[in-house]
């Protein structure tokens, strides 16, 4: 699988470094096959992250990615998916391997700058999800 999903969260979004971590991902070798700037409904964000609602921190993850806009992005490089998340690091900023995406841009575990597919049946809904066929070609 050549293709994953990044998101790139509401805190960076807010805070003015979508530009930078768009560079950080063309620079890392991915292409951009689409991108969305839009803002996601409670049902969305639940439904994205449906996997983590019996997770404590499941409603505050909910509360924090529909604060305001995000970029949905579909990503494309050999190995995509082990790829970004090696680019994006650790959940936790603290723990990500110096130059990641996360220890450079992230604010904390939670409001940690990007979303990355963690694997190739995850990047297939994950990118289903949010964009048609005929925009990601
Ligand atoms: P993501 O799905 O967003 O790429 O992040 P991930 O795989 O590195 O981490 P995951 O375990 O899937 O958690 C999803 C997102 O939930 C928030 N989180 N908060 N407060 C906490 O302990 C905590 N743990 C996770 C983060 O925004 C994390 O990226
Ligand atoms: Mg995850």
């Amino acid at each position: 699988m050549n293709h994953t999903l990044a998101i790139i969260k509401p805190d960076a979004v807010a805070g003015g470094r979508t530009g930078l971590i768009v560079a950080h991902l063309e620079r890392a070798g991915f292409r951009l096959l689409a991108a969305r700037l839009l803002t996601l409904t409670r049902a969305d964000a639940r439904a994205f992250y449906a996997v983590h609602r019996e997770r404590p921190f499941y409603d505050s993850l909910v509360d924090f990615m529909t604060s305001g806009p995000c970029l949905p992005i579909v990503l494309e490089a050999p190995g995509a998916v082990a790829k970004l998340r090696e680019t994006i690091g650790a959940t936790d900023p603290a723990d990500a391997a110096v130059g990641t995406i996360r220890r450079l841009y992230a604010e904390s575990k939670e409001r940690n700058a990007v979303h990355g597919s963690d694997s190739d049946a995850n990047a297939l809904r994950e990118i289903g999800f949010f964009f048609a066929e005929r925009e990601r070609r």
